[in-house]
């Protein structure tokens, strides 16, 4: 007895089939069996890619850099002229630039006395109470001096203060002054790698063309691989009039997309470049319109005495980031799709004997032979003995009843 135990350790069982003859039953299994291929073929590994490894953390770092000039002439600051060292903050060529294309300047501030701007509420008064000396004026220019400086012929109505005089003037900008901002071109240089597979390249084509990168523009058909942009095709790519955008400011975000086949080889992973504009207030209100903000430069006169340039400056925004993916072939997860393709076919099946079983007219007769009872007289001590076994034995013909 023991020893048949274990002899039947080394026998294999293997499973019997029964054949249904039975049409629709047979049709459906190969629909099923023919959508769960098309699935795994169609779906999984071909737009899928299921057969390849994937790492999506890309690393990457991008520098930038902007050329053009302009020359502005405007009754404060008389004619300047804009180099990228000017209108580029901040300069050092970062990922995050803005680049300015219209700008108000109050030059030679000093420190002093004079009349807050009648804009700021808090620093409308009536008489000197309402002017507390070393009080702050909110969202004002400066600290009260305690004087009132009423709406006569040469005053305001509002409170003296001591801060950088004169103050800003009121502006409202109509057109750009840095008109032919449009046609600066900004250098995007970016590298990347993804750590997974060690695979890292750039954006700036391989070429052994040295003066490529001199004469080139970036061109969706003509010059895809082109790293060099005109702020108007950016501007025009996101949707938007560069002019239109230049006089109030706005923001722009570029992103760069890198989608890598790496089994396709190192010459055909290339970037993407999609435009959009970050700053949603396209509607004609004036309020939160546009970008911009103030910046000052510092001077000394012979005396030593510091005076100072005032600079509002309006502009956009360039926001440069980097997503990406890249796929190689791996026989991990080519294995774990293959295998749920097959289990996926097993509960085919299972759903077909079910149909098969309990839907078909014939449904009685194959569960019969299906779910053999076996019951043999002379053996029925031994039997008893492995009641597990008379207990499945018996629930199988209850079944069939
Ligand atoms: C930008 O350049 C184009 C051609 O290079 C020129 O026609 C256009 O007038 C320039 N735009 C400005 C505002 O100067």
């Amino acid at each position: 007895m023991a020893g048949n135990c274990f002899l039947s350790l080394f026998d294999y069982k293997t499973e019997k089939y029964i054949v249904a003859k039975n049409k629709r039953v047979g049709v459906l299994y190969r629909l099923i069996q023919l959508s769960i291929i098309g699935y795994i073929i169609g779906w999984v590994f071909l737009s899928k890619k299921g057969y390849q490894e994937t790492d999506e953390a890309i690393q990457s770092s991008v520098i930038t850099k902007l050329k053009g000039v302009s020359v502005t002439n405007t009754s404060e600051s008389g004619l300047l002229v804009w180099g990228p060292e000017d209108y580029v903050i901040p300069p050092q060529g970062e990922a995050v630039l803005f680049v300015v294309t219209n700008f108000l300047e109050t030059p030679n501030q000093k420190l002093g006395y004079c009349a807050e701007s009648p804009k700021v509420l808090d620093g409308h008064c009536r008489n000197d109470d309402a002017c507390e000396e070393g009080k702050m004026v909110v969202a004002g220019n400066g600290i009260m001096s305690g004087r009132c400086l009423r709406k006569d012929k040469n005053s305001t109505g509002t409170c003296e203060i001591y801060g950088w005089c004169p103050i800003e003037r009121d502006f409202k900008p109509r057109e750009p002054q840095l008109a032919n901002a449009e046609n600066f071109t900004i250098y995007i240089k970016n590298f990347i790698l993804f750590p997974k597979f060690a695979f890292s390249k750039s954006n700036v084509l391989e070429t052994t063309d040295g003066s490529y990168l001199k004469k080139c523009r970036h061109d969706e058909e003509l010059h895809p691989y082109c790293p060099i942009f005109r702020l108007r095709d950016i501007t025009r790519r996101a949707g938007y009039n560069f002019q239109d955008m230049a006089t109030f400011g706005g923001s722009i975000g570029i992103m760069i997309q890198w989608d890598c086949d790496l089994d396709k080889g190192y010459s055909n992973c290339n970037p993407v470049y999609h435009f959009t504009r970050l700053d949603i207030s396209v509607s004609n209100t004036t309020i939160a319109r546009g970008f911009n903000f103030r910046h000052t430069r510092y001077f000394k006169n012979a005396a030593g005495e510091s005076y100072r340039s005032l600079y509002k400056v309006y502009g956009i925004r360039f926001n440069i980031m980097v997503h990406g993916k890249a796929g190689r072939f791996s026989i991990v997860p080519t294995a774990i799709n293959v295998a749920a393709g097959l289990a996926l076919m097993g509960a085919g099946a299972f759903f077909c004997d079910m149909v098969l079983l309990y839907l078909m007219k014939k449904g009685d007769s194959y569960r019969e032979r299906k779910f053999e009872g076996f019951r043999e007289e002379s053996n029925r001590k031994s039997l008893s003995e492995d009641t597990s076994d008379r207990k499945d034995v018996e629930e199988q013909e209850n079944l069939k009843s």
